[in-house]
């Protein structure tokens, strides 16, 4: 199986993050899936934002969960990061979802409550893949370990992954005890040791956030089962000569 390339915020070296533009630009580049990042509005809407705050990759600042869900889309998204972008807007998971869902993508939903550890969020996310059909195409991720475990009680079957930058004794034997099918590692925890791991207990391993050619190459050479990128388009062509 080749190493399936995730664009990691969408293309999110070429557009601003997490929004229409950069997945727009990840999928007509090739990439196999698309990983995104998911916080909770004040009025309890999932929205694509990587921090709790919008001070870095908008025009206003303070935290997420203190703005509406239409105050969210007075915010320019894309200013920052070009004038090309200007007026790009935050978007909800759902129009993420409706915009996934007849391309044939893979889905690494990635919930951002290891630092807020938001209400419902788990249930929210999970009814909207039910309501789109994008359960088993969706992987869902999380740094926080207790998020996995209470997604895992509202649908025992649905594949979860543990985020982690931690060098843990036992990593992967931990992570299967908390039922996910997926461990999501730092590039420095990168190993044969925890390819082989993960190979034996039947865990895909993905690799994030690969930029450099060189990081591409060692992802390849050791089968990782995806690896996460900015530069999906760089990925791909890296990956032939792999093939
Ligand atoms: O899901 C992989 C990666 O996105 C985790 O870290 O901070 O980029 O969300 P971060
Ligand atoms: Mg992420």
């Amino acid at each position: 199986m080749k190493t399936l390339v995730f664009a990691h915020r969408g293309a999110s070296k070429r557009a601003p993050e997490n929004t229409m533009p950069s997945f727009q630009l990840a999928y007509e580049m090739g990439a196999e899936g698309i990983e995104t990042d998911v916080q909770l509005s004040k009025d309890g809407i999932p929205v694509l934002i990587h921090d709790e705050t919008v001070r870095r990759t908008t025009n206003s600042v303070g935290f997420v969960q203190d703005y509406t869900y239409e105050q969210l889309q007075n915010l320019d998204a894309g200013s920052w990061f070009s004038e090309k972008y200007e007026n790009t807007r935050i978007i909800s998971l759902e129009d993420f979802l409706i915009w996934a869902q007849p391309k044939q993508l893979q889905l690494n939903i990635e919930l951002k409550n290891n630092v807020i550890d938001y209400e419902n969020l788990e249930k929210k996310v999970y009814d909207l893949l039910i309501k789109y059909k994008l359960v088993k195409r969706t992987t869902i991720s999380s740094f926080n370990p207790v998020s996995l475990e209470r997604f895992k009680q509202i649908d025992r079957k649905i594949a979860t992954a543990l985020l982690t930058s931690q060098r843990i004794n036992g990593l992967v034997d931990y992570t299967s005890g908390l039922g996910a099918k997926a461990l999501h590692i730092k590039y420095r925890l990168l190993n044969s040791k925890v390819v082989e791991e993960c190979r034996e207990k039947d865990m895909k391993l993905r690799i994030y956030t690969i930029n450099r050619a060189g990081a591409m190459k060692k992802c390849f050479q050791l089968h990782t089962d995806a690896i996460f990128t900015d530069v999906p388009d760089i990925a791909i062509e890296q990956r032939r000569l792999f093939e």
